[in-house]
C-alpha cells in the first residue's frame, strides 16, 4: 500500500516524480524517498515524514536527471525511519529499487544472503530483495530484465517494484504480484511513467499498460514495452488502455480538503453511478453484468457479500436492500475472516465482492478462494481495471471518480446506489416488487441527488454541532434496521479522522452494554427517521436522556417529536426506507469532518492509514 512513481526520458524527471508521489500520498505516508542518475551518479534523498519534508529535504540539492525513482511509504516491516524508507540501494551501489507489498521469505533469503557477503542498512524486505536481485544478476552474469524475473521465482509474498541500474540509465524493470502498477507510454516511446495508479502522469499522456499479476515490464528508451511472464519468461503481448481519468477529477477544485470536495460530490457521483442503468421513465433498470447473469441471480441459493471497512459497512446495507426488496438471503463476511475460516460456499450461490481501490488484498483473496469453489463472482469497485474488478467473473463500476480523502465517502454511497439497483432490479423480477411499486421506487431514487444537495446546505449547523462535541472522548452512533450499517460508518468516519473513540450498535442493543457508558459527557447520535421502526427509536432516546447524555437525533424532515427530547436535530428529507442510507450518511460524513478540522487533524491523511490496504 506504498506509493511508487517512476520517470524515464527527454524531462526533468524531479518534478514529475514529486507531484506524482503527492497525488499517491492516500496510500502511505510515513516516509518518503527519490533517487536520480546524472552525469555525476546517483542521487539519493529519502526521509521520515511526507512527501512535502522530502521536498525539503532536497531543496537546494541536486536534482536534475531524466531518470527517477520516488516512493511514499506506509510501513510494514520497519519502522518508520530514513534508514527503513525507500528507494533502496542494493550492497554494490549500483541497482536500486521502489517497492510496494511484503516480501513474506525475506529472513530466509537474507540469511542466505548474509553468508554470501551482503550488508545491509535497513530491517526492510525490499532492501532484501534488491539485493537477491544483484546476487542473481552477478551470478548469471545476466542482464537486469532477466536478474529480476529469476529473483522474483524465489519469492513469496505481494510485490509492485520498479528497478534500474544506476550504470545503464536508459532503463526501468518493473513488475507485479498482488500490488497494482501501471505504466505510462510517451509518444514514440520516448518516455515512460511508472505508476501505482495512473494519477501521476495523466497531464503527460492517455496510454496506459497495467501489468497483470506475475507480469514483468522491460521498459527502455526508443523501444516499446516488452512484457514477459515471470514464472517461465515467455513474452505477453502489452494491452495499452485511453485513460479516461483528468487532472481536475484529482485536484481539489477550492476546497480545503478532498474529502469535502467529496462528500460534495455525492449528488453528481449518484447520478454518474446510475446513467444509462436507471431509465425511470421507461421503468427499467439496464445492467448489462447483471442482465446476462440473471438466472444465476434470481436463482441463487444465497448471495455472499465480501469487503472491509466502509464498504463492508456498503455490504451490510445490501443486506437490508436484498433480503428486503428481492428476499434473497444475504451474508456479509468480512473478506479477512471469510477468507480464513473455511466457509460453506455451494455452486449456486453468488459472491459480491465490493471495493472502493479495487486492490484490497483481503478481498481479492476471498475472491479467489470463492472462485475455487465454484461460486459465481460479482465485484463492485470503483477503480476501473483494478485487480478485484479484473479478477471477478463479472460485475459493475461505481463510476464515482476518483476518491483521494482516505476516508471513503462517495464510494459509501455509490456502491450502495449499484446495490440498490440490483435489488430493486431483482425484486421486482421476482414479483416481490410489484410494477407500480417498482416504478415508484425509479422515480423516487432520480431524486436523490436533489435530496443530498439539500442535505449538503445544511452544514453550516452540521460545523455548529461539530464545535460543541469537538473536545469529546467518545461517541455512540445507533440506528436501526437500515440505519444501523449507518452508524457503524458514521463511528468509523469519526474515529478514523478525528481519533475520537466512537462505536455503532444496533439501538436496541445500547441495553445489552453501552447504556453503562451513558453520562452528561457523552454525545449519542441516533438516526431516527420516519421510517424504520421510529417509535421504538425514539424510546431508545429516551433511554439516553433519562441518562443524561447528549442526543445528536438525524431526523425527517418536519419532525417534531423528537426535537422534543433531542439536544440538535439534524433533518434530512423524506424517502423511501430502503433508501434511507443514502441521505442519512451525509449529516455523519460532514460531523466527523467538522470535528477532525476543528481537532487539527489531517483529514485526508489520518495517522496510520494507508487508502489502499494491499497487504493482508
Ligand atoms: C474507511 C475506509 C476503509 C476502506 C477499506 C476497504 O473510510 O476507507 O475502511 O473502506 O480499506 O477499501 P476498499 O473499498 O478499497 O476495498
Amino acid at each position: 500500500m506504498c506509493g511508487i512513481v517512476g520517470y524515464l526520458g527527454f524531462r526533468k524527471a524531479y518534478p514529475i516524480v514529486i507531484n506524482g508521489l503527492q497525488r499517491l500520498e492516500y496510500r502511505g505516508y510515513d516516509s518518503a524517498g527519490v533517487v536520480l542518475t546524472n552525469e555525476k551518479g546517483m542521487q539519493l534523498y529519502k526521509t521520515k515524514g511526507k512527501v512535502a519534508q522530502l521536498k525539503k529535504l532536497a531543496e537546494n540539492k541536486d536534482i536534475h536527471g531524466n531518470l527517477a525513482l520516488g516512493h511514499t511509504r506506509w510501513a510494514t516491516h520497519g519502522i518508520p525511519n530514513n534508514e527503513n524508507s525507500h528507494p533502496h540501494v542494493s550492497s554494490s551501489g549500483n541497482l536500486v529499487i521502489v517497492h510496494n507489498g511484503i516480501i513474506e521469505n525475506y529472513n530466509t533469503l537474507k540469511k542466505e544472503l548474509l553468508t554470501r557477503g551482503y550488508t545491509f542498512k535497513s530491517e526492510t524486505d525490499t532492501e532484501v530483495l534488491i539485493n537477491l536481485i544483484e546476487e542473481v544478476k552477478t551470478t548469471n552474469n545476466c542482464k537486469l530484465g532477466k536478474a529480476v524475473q529469476l529473483a522474483l521465482t524465489n519469492v513469496v509474498g505481494a510485490y509492485a517494484i520498479a528497478v534500474f541500474d544506476v550504470t545503464k540509465p536508459d532503463e526501468i524493470i518493473v513488475a507485479r504480484l498482488g500490488s497494482p502498477i501501471a505504466i505510462g507510454i510517451g509518444e514514440k516511446s520516448q518516455e515512460f511513467f511508472v505508476a501505482s495508479d495512473a494519477s501521476p502522469f495523466i497531464e503527460y499522456t492517455k496510454d496506459a499498460v497495467y501489468l497483470d499479476d506475475e507480469e514483468l515490464a522491460v521498459i527502455k528508451l526508443g523501444r516499446a514495452i516488452k512484457i514477459y511472464k515471470i514464472q517461465d519468461d515467455s513474452e505477453v503481448e502489452p494491452t495499452i488502455q485511453e485513460l479516461k481519468l483528468n487532472l481536475e477529477q484529482i485536484e481539489k477544485g477550492g476546497y480545503n480538503h478532498f474529502m469535502l470536495k467529496e462528500i460534495y460530490e455525492q449528488p453528481n457521483a449518484i447520478i454518474d453511478t446510475y446513467r444509462g442503468r436507471l431509465l425511470a421513465n421507461n421503468g427499467i433498470i439496464k445492467m448489462g453484468s447483471v442482465d446476462n447473469n440473471i438466472a444465476k441471480f434470481l436463482n441463487a441459493n444465497k448471495i455472499i457479500i465480501v469487503a472491509c471497512g466502509t464498504s463492508w459497512h456498503a455490504g451490510l446495507v445490501a443486506e437490508y436492500l436484498f433480503e428486503d426488496l428481492a428476499r434473497i438471503p444475504v451474508e456479509v463476511e468480512y473478506a479477512s475472516e471469510f477468507r480464513y475460516r473455511n466457509p460453506v460456499i455451494n455452486k449456486g450461490d453468488v459472491v459480491i465482492a465490493i471495493s472502493q481501490s479495487g486492490e484490497t488484498a483481503d478481498t481479492l483473496a476471498a475472491i479467489k478462494l470463492a472462485k475455487s469453489k465454484g461460486a459465481f463472482v460479482f465485484g463492485i469497485c470503483n477503480v476501473v481495471g483494478s485487480s478485484i474488478a479484473r479478477e471477478t467473473d463479472t460485475g459493475a463500476y461505481t463510476h464515482a471518480g476518483p476518491e483521494i480523502g482516505v476516508a471513503s465517502t462517495k464510494a459509501f454511497t455509490t456502491q450502495i446506489t449499484v446495490l440498490t439497483l440490483m435489488a430493486l432490479k431483482l425484486g421486482n423480477l421476482k414479483g416481490e416488487i410489484s410494477n407500480s411499486k417498482f416504478h415508484a421506487y425509479l422515480q423516487e431514487m432520480t431524486l436523490i441527488p436533489s435530496k443530498i444537495k439539500e442535505t449538503l446546505k445544511i452544514s453550516s449547523k452540521i460545523e455548529e454541532i461539530a464545535a460543541i462535541y469537538k473536545d469529546a472522548s467518545n461517541c455512540l452512533y445507533l440506528g436501526r434496521g437500515y440505519n444501523f450499517p449507518v452508524a457503524l460508518e458514521g463511528a468509523l468516519k469519526l474515529k478514523e479522522i478525528s481519533y475520537i473513540h466512537a462505536e455503532g450498535y444496533p439501538a436496541a442493543e445500547m441495553k445489552h452494554g453501552p447504556i453503562a457508558l451513558i453520562d452528561e459527557s457523552m454525545p449519542v447520535v441516533v438516526i431516527a427517521t420516519k421510517k424504520g421502526h421510529y417509535d421504538k427509536v425514539v424510546s431508545n432516546i429516551q433511554e439516553i436522556k433519562s441518562r443524561n447524555g447528549k442526543i445528536i437525533a438525524i431526523v425527517t424532515k418536519g419532525d417534531t417529536n423528537v426535537r422534543e427530547i433531542a439536544d440538535h436535530v439534524i433533518e434530512i428529507p423524506e424517502t423511501e426506507e430502503a433508501f434511507t442510507p443514502l441521505l442519512a450518511t451525509i449529516p455523519l460524513q460532514l460531523l466527523s469532518y467538522y470535528i477532525a478540522v476543528m481537532r487539527g487533524c489531517n483529514v485526508d491523511q489520518p495517522r496510520n492509514l494507508a487508502k489502499s490496504v494491499t497487504v493482508e
